[in-house]
């Protein structure tokens, strides 16, 4: 069967009645070509336009808008079928959370990431960052410290902020071209208000794969100063080059206990716009249940329709979507290391282990921030991600988003060489 018609089938079949993720996989399966990278097709210029994307919305001037962290490639059509299949549905009522969904992260932190873990430690988050105000709300009162490692995803702060919590960073530590927890910083930074530690795993900006022995030595000191560590791992399903995830939880008995993960397949299937489709990992069931009772005092503990179909229908057995699209995120970071090692602009870009977004260290052009992003905007006509809003260290970078087709790419890298070489 081809695999359109199999999705019209699998629709008219009423995929709504949520299938284990197991038969759901095995039927994929046996429709889909046996060769990924003929299956999907990463080349198509998608037209966004009338679709509201933020991403564009700020792109008024003939720019290439590539900063905020969505791509510009078709979704799953396996998880477009699901979605599409459930909203064809007459009826659009009161909807309960199946045990599949429990079922389909826990899954797939299993079978995907190779954590074994408790159903009952998954929980509903209505989006990450959302999830993790409600930690904050939970586990922190106003005046209380919270800790990021910047250069890091500045929501974390923006948040945490205007909650009335404290911020307080430790830089991380930048050395021959890498990036280091500065452990030595951080044991001088507990009081006893500091109540969080807030970790991006992997690392949004910088795309970096933190090694188990790092969040082994994390979870030991934030556990010795009665610290409770949330771990962002939004972009983990996304980790590149056939490197193993590490779960902040599955580290050490010490990060399960004072661990919170928060992820989603957001990034992953790019469907960041059913914002609200997130879940939390949380083994130890004290701030568990705490987390949970937050949430549901809030009446943010019911997940949407769309979250739960696409949850369950991305977080499904057959992984050759994902797989295909990685290669080709693996493609365009090849692409653009080339690109600006081979041009000599002043720009050194950094090789993200993880994610399709690429932190570039413009500091040798000399520019203020504010001049060096107005020669990407106005000069080369492309708008990316300002490197100070991720917080110390991010000064003289800049952030631009991979997820495009190769066209496209060749593109922006034409007007960057126009504007800088
Ligand atoms: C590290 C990180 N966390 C969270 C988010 C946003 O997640 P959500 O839309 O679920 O709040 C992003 C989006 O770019 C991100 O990069």
């Amino acid at each position: 069967m081809e695999r359109r018609s199999f999705f019209k089938s699998l629709a008219s079949a009423g995929f709504t009645t949520l299938l284990p993720t197991g038969s759901i996989g095995a039927l994929l399966a046996s429709c889909a070509s046996a060769n990924p990278s003929e299956e999907f097709d990463f080349e198509k210029l998608i037209d966004r336009s009338g679709t509201w994307s933020v991403k564009y919305g700020r792109a008024t001037n003939g720019e290439i808008p590539m900063w905020i962290a969505d791509m510009d490639f078709a979704t799953d059509p396996f998880v477009k079928a699901a979605l599409s299949a459930r909203l064809d549905r007459d009826v659009l009522g009161y909807t309960s959370t199946p045990p599949e969904f429990y079922d389909a992260v826990a899954g797939w932190l299993k079978n995907y990431h190779g954590y074994q873990v408790d159903r009952e430690w998954v929980g509903y988050a209505p989006g990450v960052i959302a999830g993790i105000n409600q930690a904050y709300l939970t586990f922190t009162n106003p005046g209380d410290k919270i800790i990021v490692q910047p250069p890091v995803y500045d929501q974390f702060k923006l948040y945490a902020e205007r909650l009335g919590r404290i911020v307080v960073d430790n830089p991380m530590i930048l050395r021959d071209g890498n990036y280091y927890m500065d452990f030595d910083g951080l044991e001088q930074l507990f009081d006893d208000q500091t109540k969080i530690l807030v970790l991006c795993n992997p690392s949004n900006p910088c795309g970096i794969h933190w090694e188990r022995e790092t969040l082994v030595r994390l979870a030991e000191i934030c556990e010795r100063h009665g610290v409770i560590v949330i771990s962002d791992e939004i972009h983990a399903d996304l980790t590149l080059y056939g490197v193993q995830h590490v779960p902040f939880c599955s580290v050490s008995d010490a990060a399960a206990r004072i661990g919170l993960m928060f992820g989603s397949p957001t990034k992953s299937f790019n469907i960041a716009g059913l914002s609200g489709t997130a879940y939390c990992l949380i083994p130890n069931k004290e701030l568990r249940e705490r987390y949970l009772a937050t949430l549901e005092n809030s009446k943010l503990d019911e997940p949407p329709i769309p979250t739960l179909v696409a949850t369950i229908a991305a977080y499904r057995d057959d992984t050759r979507w994902l797989d295909a699209l990685k290669r080709y995120i693996e493609g365009n970071i090849q692409r653009a290391l080339d690109f600006f090692s081979e041009n000599q602009m002043c720009m050194e870009a950094f090789k993200p282990h993880t994610s399709f977004l690429l932190w570039i260290d413009c500091r040798a052009l000399g520019l203020p921030q504010d001049q060096l992003m107005s020669r990407f905007k106005e000069g080369a006509k492309l708008i990316l991600s300002n490197g100070a809003s991720y917080g110390p260290g991010g000064e003289g970078f800049v952030r631009l988003n991979l997820g495009y087709p190769v066209s496209v790419l060749e593109e922006a890298f034409a007007r960057i060489k126009q504007e800088f070489a």
